[in-house]
């Protein structure tokens, strides 16, 4: 068992509570943000005048042999140490003696770990946020190709009236807009550094937390320092926006599952992103967009158990807040792979266009705009309404579309109908008469392409990373 701590004990701990207490299982992951954070504390501790300048080369050479070793696999983790700070300082101190001990020097664990929590997460924003941009170029790239493509657009699951594919994955790249934009006012509240909190208190050393906050690419220092060591508002806020991506992808899945189904058939998942049956051998599953929506729930799960071990805690640091890491990085995993996973399946997907255009004429979508056709040749609405409600029935009992009926025989449910009826039914007259901002005619989709691509551009791939570059 290795510990930092132990002098003012008199009894080895008990092994099941040693386990129990035990982090490196878990928080071996923020081994690298560890030695970062580390290094920088180094740097500052030496220019103060706390440790020497050799002191300060031998510890910054201890630790860039450790982290090569270990990224190498020469240096395993292993559980003899109780968490990732103390195998770091242990190894430390086996390869550059004495000096290793000096660097936990004005520095506790508290703010150490509240440190390397922050950075890991930090990094992982940045990551979660680049496959978002990711997503969002192929769902701009569907919508580009696909303006005239007529679909159903549904309310209540039932077909209501055209719209187009650019239309409907428009409101998807709405939502994950949304949720790139969520991560960008967080990452601006957190990017700032605990380091030099100290156990709850500050230290007594003349540290210079400003200098280690540049270092770390942090805007600044964080405030209050009992806050500093027990703030952990910034993983419940990047948790409850993972939650709204997950909840997005989960939409978006039930969405795929349902047009590939065998009564939609609008598109077909790529045979590498579906599975086949063991026993029915018709069978091509939607699995990936299945477990995607599977996994909303544990995602969630880390956000509700992360407020919950928060909400009863008294100032400042206590060891609950250990429970911060494990679901919180299942989380950030599962995120990450699942935006991956959906962009690939989105990107290898075949859009079977004349189902949906099929779809769209069969389902009546245009029967609102056969009674504007009406009203328009001086019918009241209420009656025109009347009217297309006895041509559906019609319709429905002989197995056809408004478009397929003879005029002789609209005209037997009004003498209004003329020649022209059936350009004003037509799915591009349709679509295409609905031009205010945000609806799916091609003037006001083009207009929504362009704005979307306006986005991304401001918002490119690695605008959060330069954002901690340029001001950090
Ligand atoms: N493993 C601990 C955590 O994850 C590190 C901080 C320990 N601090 C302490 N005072 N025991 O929160």
């Amino acid at each position: 068992m290795a510990q930092l701590w132990g002098g003012r004990f008199t009894k080895d701990t008990d092994d099941m509570v040693y386990a129990f207490n035990a982090s490196i299982e878990f928080d071996k992951r923020l081994f690298h943000a560890d030695v970062e954070g580390s290094k920088a504390h180094v740097k500052m501790l030496s220019s103060a005048g706390i440790i020497s300048e050799k002191e300060r080369d031998d510890i910054l050479k201890g630790l860039d042999s450790i982290l090569e070793d270990v990224d190498s696999g020469k240096l395993i983790i292993t559980s003899e140490y109780e968490d990732i700070h103390s195998f770091v300082e242990a190894v430390l101190t086996e390869r550059v003696g004495d000096a290793g001990k000096k660097l936990h020097t004005g520095r506790s664990r508290n703010d150490q770990v509240a440190l390397d929590m922050r950075l890991y997460t930090r990094s992982r924003m940045e990551s979660i946020d680049e496959a978002l941009y990711d997503l969002l170029s192929e769902i701009l790239k569907v919508m580009k190709e696909n303006k005239e493509t007529y679909m159903p657009g549904f309310t209540h699951l039932q077909k209501a009236q055209p719209v187009t594919l650019a239309h409907h994955f428009g409101a998807y790249f709405e939502m994950f807009k949304r949720d790139r934009a969520r991560l960008n006012d967080m990452y601006y509240r957190m990017n700032y550094c605990p380091l030099g909190a100290g156990a709850l208190a500050g230290t007594t050393y003349p540290l210079d937390r400003e200098m280690t906050a540049e270092l770390l690419g942090f805007f600044g220092p964080t405030f209050n320092s009992m806050d500093s060591v027990s703030d952990r508002d910034y993983l419940i806020e990047f948790l409850s926006a993972l939650s709204m991506i997950m909840m997005h992808l989960s939409r978006f899945s039930e969405e795929i599952i349902i047009w590939n189904s065998n009564e939609y058939g609008f598109v077909e998942i790529d045979d590498t992103y579906s599975t086949g049956s063991s026993i029915m051998p018709q069978k091509k599953n939607p699995d990936i967009a299945e477990l995607v929506r599977g996994k909303t729930g544990r995602v969630y799960g880390a956000l509700t158990s992360m407020l919950t071990t928060m909400k009863g805690l008294p100032l400042a640091y206590n060891k609950d807040m250990q429970e911060d890491k494990e679901f919180s990085f299942d989380a950030m995993d599962t995120v990450e792979n699942c935006l991956i996973l959906f962009t690939g399946m989105i990107r290898t997907m075949k859009f079977r266009k004349e189902r949906m255009e099929r779809s769209a004429k069969q389902g009546f979508t245009n029967a609102t705009d056969a009674a504007d056709y009406l009203v328009k040749k001086g019918m009241p609405f209420r009656d025109a309404h009347s009217v297309i409600g006895r041509i559906v029935l019609y319709c429905i009992d002989k197995n056809i579309a408004i478009d397929d009926m003879e005029l002789s025989k609209l005209k037997e449910f009004s003498d209004m109908f003329e020649n022209d009826i059936y350009e004003a039914v037509s799915m591009e007259t349709c679509v295409n008469k609905r031009n205010t901002k945000g609806a799916p005619g091609l003037n006001a989709m083009e207009k929504e392409i362009e704005e979307s691509e306006e986005f991304l551009s401001i918002y490119n791939k690695k605008h959060l990373s330069d954002a901690r570059k340029k001001e950090g």
